[in-house]
């Protein structure tokens, strides 16, 4: 037995709820070898007991293929404070709220609905930013309408762009047109960390976060970043994508982030001649995932042609047609958004304390 068989058996082991293993994300410590038995500490950020244990199961499992010998794995979790308040850290002090939207895969509607999410916020009175951190594939600044406008810099700081009522930034209005992006997930993480401190929010109730999808390293950096007071999941009906939307709503139970709720995207189809409901896929496929993780879904989105072509031209639907069925169902889910993080805020707010003990590798080494 050596540190470095050890060392490549527990890089198979994922960090639970992330594409990143456990000895890339420097979680791995402490390795003592005897002959054939080893033991280990994994110095994880989460209290929850059922990622130690997945922890537990896959590196005993990985490691008794490689040895006939003893194994044992100590899990270091952070205790968690009995009643939180919002402490832990926050780069972006000026934001009162952090709204993060998120999906186990693509395509699913994230950032048409965090657009009209933030619209409809912006309607009711709050003072709302829209943080665009899909940073491969921004499609937020087409979608306010303001793909044509750079950020004007103040020092070494950059303004955002105003739309709709709405502060807005996104790596699609700091890049030229056409310009594509392969990032490292270090880069990630960086690019994350300045969007929230190098760029002048302005004194926001909330900043409504767009995800890229899945639950990977911009997640995890969101979250130790700021505390993230709520989070959203945009799912569709069919029972192939619950899969992936239940992986969505775990990674918040992981990283301690309350559930707003369910927002089931595509859920039936308005016919837009006769303005007729079409039940495509069956509605309320979402019910019991909302109920296992004692959620509710707070809008049943249709398929509406006029959503699309809002999103293409820059006009979202909540804003040029606030009369609509949809523009109505953005409104009350909203409404149910704000009422939660008023409800956390009474109880003490929250606290990502819990996730900051161990910044994976690469964060400070990386610069953009
Ligand atoms: N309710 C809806 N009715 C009609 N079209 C919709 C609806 N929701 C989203 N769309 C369209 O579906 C496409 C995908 O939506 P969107 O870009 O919001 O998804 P996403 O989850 O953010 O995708 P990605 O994972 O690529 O970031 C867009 O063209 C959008 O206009
Ligand atoms: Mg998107």
């Amino acid at each position: 037995m050596t540190n470095e068989i050890v060392n490549s058996a527990l890089s198979k082991v994922m960090y639970p709820g992330f594409t990143k293993d456990i000895v890339t994300f420097g979680f791995v410590k402490d390795i003592k070898i005897d002959a054939t038995d080893v033991s280990f500490t994994v110095d994880i950020t989460s209290s929850a007991p059922e990622v130690a244990q997945q922890i537990i199961d896959d590196a005993t499992r990985e490691l008794k293929a490689v040895s006939a010998g003893k194994v044992v794995v100590n899990i270091k979790s952070p205790q968690m404070p009995k009643e939180s308040s919002s402490k832990g850290k926050n780069i972006a002090p000026q934001v009162k709220n952090f709204l993060m939207v998120s999906s186990g895969k693509g395509g699913v509607g994230k950032s048409t609905t965090s657009v009209n999410i933030a619209i409809a916020l912006a309607q009711q009175g709050k003072k709302v930013g829209l943080l665009d951190a899909d940073i491969y594939g921004p499609n937020i600044p087409r979608m306010m309408g303001v793909s044509d406008i750079k950020p004007e810099v103040n020092g070494n700081k950059v303004l955002p762009i105003k739309a709709y009522g709405v502060e807005m930034m996104s790596m699609g209005s700091l890049m030229q047109e056409g310009q594509s992006l392969m990032w490292r997930g270090a880069m990630i993480m960086k690019a994350i960390e300045q969007f929230l401190r190098d760029i002048l929010w302005s004194e926001l109730d909330i900043l409504v976060i767009d995800m890229p999808p899945g639950t990977g390293d911009a997640q995890l950096t969101l979250a130790q970043s700021v505390p993230v007071t709520v989070g959203l999941t945009v799912t569709t009906p069919q029972g192939v994508s619950l899969d992936d939307s239940r992986r969505s709503l775990d990674m918040f139970k992981k990283l301690n982030i309350p559930i707003a709720g369910i927002i089931e995207n595509m859920s039936g189809f308005i016919a837009p001649d006769t303005g007729v409901l079409y039940d495509i896929f069956g509605k309320g496929t979402s019910q019991p995932m909302a109920d296992e993780f004692d959620t509710k879904i707070i809008a049943e989105i249709p398929i509406e042609p006029s959503i699309r072509t809002g999103g293409d031209e820059g006009k979202p639907i909540t804003f040029v047609n606030p009369s609509s069925e949809s523009s109505k169902r953005y409104v009350s889910a909203a409404q149910s958004i704000w009422a939660q993080i008023e409800k956390i805020n009474a109880d003490g707010g929250v606290d990502n304390s819990a996730v900051q003990p161990n910044t994976p590798p690469g964060v400070s080494a990386c610069s953009m």
